[in-house]
């Protein structure tokens, strides 16, 4: 199909047509669907007709290659011009072989791993007849009670650019050369994650300055690594609902950033400029959001129903929805749907890649690096003797976390499961003790005496995968009590404690810290959970995991992170006033668990970093040098943080920013020279009038294992 064809092909549809392209209903709704399928919103009478569905362009939610070749069979047989479906599903962190949630991938700070993580889901998805996946989710995220922080690689914005480059890199290759890939479809456009108190869906309202500087950034680098679909979020952007917001998409997203790929609402979202209060019915709804620029309305019938009606009262124009319609109809001719419109679906390759071998050791090494290690007073590795593995995670297979609705609970292998590769059946002690919310005296007392018989206690707790996730916001952000209960008992007891922690997102996880000798951040660690944490737990693999997200002491100060603004009265300046400074009474300021942190098997000493030259111009960067030592007998891999801090700008500047990371493994006592470059392009912002410039003046670099714990020097950069 050519470009020409493509254009002869839309001059051949009626307007009903045209419309049907612009239309995605999810898998219930078309013929040759079984009764399964991804329901991921609130189901509605959608007031749209058997023709209506005849037309429409695209499905969502469906999965299994007889199931979607069955579906698109159904509909090219009755559509008159035999326009393919497009066939999109959210495949977020892995299809049948589920990877860690991408807050884990995040701490995992492994680029290329995260690279593969999608490649690996692409391919499931792929053969089994997907062609469009609804990631990588990029909303920078700074506030654990939203619950789809889990969704996203946290709360930095060069550290989110890379990883959603590397995501659309492994779910797309090069889409019309490679099998096995599927278009991306970054999310969700624009700020979804900073919604106020943390509530999902809610207000969000900031500056230009402050989107662009922060929030923007993800979603550009993912356009710019070719991603071929936006998704709009539900939430207001200062005033307007981002699925009818004109300036955002259409002017910025559109023209400024000169994406012209298929635009598609989040699912109902535009008839959700009702309840927003923007529209007063549906046909103001289409209206709207055709004009911000939405090409594809999501589960719900404002365009199909109103259309017509617009064109004919001049409100809206043909040329309008002809520009959406090639575009969908150009990402299906990208796909190749036109030639052959089951492109990858195969039976056959379904059984041969899904859930292979090669799949779930991938997925068990990213998730043994996503596992981070948060304190370990010498008792993590642990020794093969007794065992007690107590908590309501200890055998439980929802290690998956959301959108993980592809993936089954017999295809995971639980933590018990895990653990009983390194020792023996009777040297492992299992006892749930309490459930994710209740418990009872009996469940309490038959795990305190199994831990009597035990020489160290393994408990896993957490939040149960539906407490994060989509409207998945909690306004307490603590392990449920029934748990911490049940941890104190077993303390009491007087023996080693490791505690194991499985949650979607940052937790106030202080009675966790003073209660366990080792804590270990699991997150939802995916397929092979159980092996990647036996593996930590063990001693198999040293953890290198590094925060991506701050833990704060207290929800109290929420939204804390590490490269927030000095304010003008800074609690550590070296004149600070006990009283008139930016401060809380009764918390500290900074965050119990920085960005950047984890702790290994190993121990790892950084030296001053040496810099190149004292100033630096456009043309000559700054080249810093560091020796990193491994002063302990066991191996291991660190990730060496560069951080840099614009000392005077002309708007105010963060106390620091991640500019680049290194990983390294070191041998016991190995020290390595790293070296990093600091270009003047890597000191840009954004002034008051949004220009994107450096400025002349002095900087400092820091370098480090975290945020916090970090040694610096200083330098110029000159005219
Ligand atoms: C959901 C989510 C979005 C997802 C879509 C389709 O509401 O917000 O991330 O891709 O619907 O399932």
């Amino acid at each position: 199909m050519t470009d020409h064809q493509l254009k002869e092909l839309l001059d051949q549809m009626t307007l009903e047509e045209k419309t049907g392209q612009l239309v995605q209903l999810a898998t219930p709704f078309f013929e040759g669907a079984s009764d399964r399928g991804q329901i991921t919103g609130p189901m509605q009478d959608m007031g749209i007709s058997d023709e209506d569905i005849k037309k429409a362009g695209s499905v969502l939610g469906a999965s299994g290659a007889s199931e979607i070749k069955n579906i698109q069979k159904k509909h090219l047989e009755n559509h008159r011009l035999s326009i393919p479906l497009l066939i999109m599903s959210d495949i977020v962190h892995g299809f049948k072989t589920i990877f860690p949630v991408p807050l884990a991938i995040g701490c995992s700070w492994d680029v290329e791993l995260a690279e593969q993580s999608s490649a690996i889901a692409a391919k499931e998805a792929a053969v089994s007849g997907v062609h469009v996946s609804f990631a990588p989710m990029v909303d920078l995220s700074r506030d654990p009670r939203w619950g789809r922080v889990m969704e996203s690689t946290g709360e930095d914005p060069f550290l989110n650019s890379t990883f959603a480059r590397a995501f659309v890199r492994g779910f797309q290759g090069n889409l019309e050369s490679d099998n096995y890939k599927v278009a991306a479809c970054v999310k969700h456009f624009a700020a979804y994650g900073a919604p106020e108190g943390g509530r999902d869906y809610n207000t969000v309202d900031m500056s230009e300055w402050m989107l662009r500087e922060s929030y923007l950034p993800a979603y550009k680098a993912a356009l710019d690594e070719g991603c071929e679909m936006v998704m709009t979020a539900f939430n207001i952007l200062n005033g307007i609902p981002s699925t009818g917001n004109k300036a955002l998409m259409r002017d910025l997203l559109r023209e400024e950033w000169g994406f012209d790929g298929v635009l598609i609402s989040d699912w109902g979202a535009v008839k959700e400029l009702l309840p927003h209060g923007v529209a007063a019915n549906e046909k103001e709804a289409a209206e709207q959001a055709l004009k911000a620029g939405v090409d594809i309305e999501m589960m719900t019938s404002c365009y199909v129903n109103h259309i017509s009606e617009l064109i004919e009262e001049g409100k809206l124009t043909e040329d309008l929805v002809d520009e959406a319609v090639l575009r969908i109809l150009t990402l299906k001719k990208k796909l190749g749907l036109f030639e052959n419109p089951y492109r990858d679906a195969d039976e056959e390759a379904e059984k041969e890649f899904i859930l292979s071998a090669e799949h779930r050791a991938a997925a068990r090494n990213l998730a043994s690096k996503s596992i981070v290690l948060l304190k370990n007073e010498d008792v993590l590795p642990l020794k093969k003797e007794k065992i007690a593995l107590i908590g309501p995670f200890s055998n439980s297979t929802d290690i998956l976390g959301p959108w993980s609705w592809a993936g089954a609970p017999e295809d995971t292998i639980t933590l018990d499961q895990g653990m009983k590769n390194h020792v023996t059946e009777d040297q492992l002690l299992i006892s749930n003790g309490c459930e994710i919310e209740t418990g009872t005296e009996e469940q309490l007392q038959e795990a305190v005496e199994k831990a009597k018989q035990a020489d160290t206690i393994v408990l896993a707790i957490g939040e149960h995968s539906d407490m994060s996730g989509e409207a998945g916001s909690r306004a307490e952000i603590t392990i449920p009590k029934v748990q911490v209960d049940l941890l104190k008992k077993i303390k009491a007891l007087g023996k080693p404690v490791v505690a194991v922690l499985f949650n979607g997102r940052p937790l106030d996880v202080k009675e966790i810290i003073e209660n366990a000798d080792a804590v270990v951040e699991a997150w939802y660690p995916g397929t092979e959970g159980g092996n990647a944490l036996a593996d930590i737990l063990f001693g198999e693999v040293n953890p290198s995991a590094k925060l991506s997200m701050s833990f704060p002491y207290s929800i109290g100060q929420v939204p804390v992170y590490y490269n927030n603004y000095n304010t003008g009265r800074p609690k550590d300046a070296p004149d600070a006033q006990v009283r008139y400074v930016s401060q809380y009474l009764d918390n500290p300021n900074e965050a119990l668990f920085p960005f950047g942190y984890g702790l290994s098997y190993s121990n790892f000493e950084y030296s001053e970093p040496v810099l190149s030259s004292e100033t630096i111009t456009k043309e000559e960067p700054l080249r810093v040098r560091l020796n990193v030592k491994n002063t302990s007998d066991t191996a291991g891999e660190e990730t060496v943080q560069l951080y840099v801090r614009d000392l005077v700008g002309q708007v105010v500047r963060p106390l620091k920013e991640l500019k680049d990371f290194k990983k390294i493994y070191l041998e016991a006592r190995e020290t390595r020279q790293i070296e990093f470059t600091i270009s003047e392009e890597q000191l840009r912002y954004h002034h008051a009038d949004m220009e994107y410039k450096s400025d002349a003046g002095e900087f400092e670099v820091f370098v480090g294992g975290n945020s916090r714990d970090v040694q610096s020097k200083k330098f110029n950069l000159s005219d």
